[in-house]
């Protein structure tokens, strides 16, 4: 069974201080734990104290993006160079929000899960639908063609990881989740797509199909049992340490 993997995405949220305090106690909570993998998003600005808490524990880091270039006059980004020297492992890419507010595009999204596969980091690929797409009949052709899209050109070799994250962009933040069958056909439609652009083997070994939207403690048990899912994206939840503990422990168990 692969392992199940909790990715704490903590967007624009609390302050320097209350991030410190909450890795802090992140770590002594699970920071011994190998049955489940935990991954922590800080903003960009975080992300180096955090490596200093997490260092020594299971707890992973992660970005909540990326820019494709390694280095050079790209004023206001970070390279996946920078997140590798910083013991970084994971990088959120074409997060929804991201999409909407600062104009991501496939072809964005594209480059930078090229970047992360050339530097060693593992990309967490953002896909969902939008309520209007959902209520068109449209959410497979969506997730479909964004997916193709992200992958397009990117091979994966070795021990190379993808993460795909499905999320229906109205279930996110909003408390009112996908039901778990309807999570189920898309995950389906995902998991079709790995196979056309991978051999089995790297499907099943080398990449992981997580959920995220308005995960909570009392519905994660539902999800767990999901075919093909083995993790969640966990935004909102995550920001308080009882649901994010209560998450973990009641998934995949
Ligand atoms: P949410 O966010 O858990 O607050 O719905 C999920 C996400 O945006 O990754």
């Amino acid at each position: 069974m692969v392992k199940p993997i909790f990715i704490a995405n903590w967007k624009m949220n609390l302050t320097l201080k209350e991030r410190v305090a909450l890795a802090q106690q992140i770590k002594d909570d699970w920071g011994k734990n190998t049955d489940k993998e935990i991954v922590i998003c800080p903003p960009f600005i975080s992300l180096v104290q955090l490596a200093e808490i997490f260092k020594n524990s299971h707890i992973k880091l992660g970005a909540q993006d990326v820019f494709w270039e390694e280095t050079g006059a790209y004023t206001g980004e970070i390279s996946p160079l920078i997140l590798k020297e910083i013991d970084c492992q994971y990088v959120i890419i074409g997060h929804s929000e991201r999409r909407q507010y600062l104009a991501e595009t496939d072809e964005m999204v594209n480059k930078k899960v090229a970047a992360c596969l050339d530097n060693g980091l593992t990309p967490i690929i953002c896909v969902g639908e939008s309520l209007e797409q959902r209520q068109r009949n449209d959410s497979a052709t969506v997730v479909h063609w964004q997916l193709n899209r992200a992958l397009e050109g990117i091979e994966l070799v070795d021990n190379e990881q993808l993460v795909i994250a499905y999320e229906p962009i109205w279930a996110i933040g909003t408390g009112r989740p996908i039901e778990p069958s309807d999570a189920q056909e898309i995950l389906q439609v995902i998991r079709q797509t790995l196979i056309d652009h991978y051999p089995l083997t790297i499907v099943n070994n080398n990449i992981r199909l997580i959920y995220g939207g308005s995960v909570e403690p009392d519905n994660c048990a539902d999800f767990s049992a999901v075919d093909y899912l083995a993790g969640f994206l966990v935004g909102g939840a995550s920001l308080k340490m009882e649901l994010f503990n209560q998450i973990v422990k009641l998934s995949f168990s």
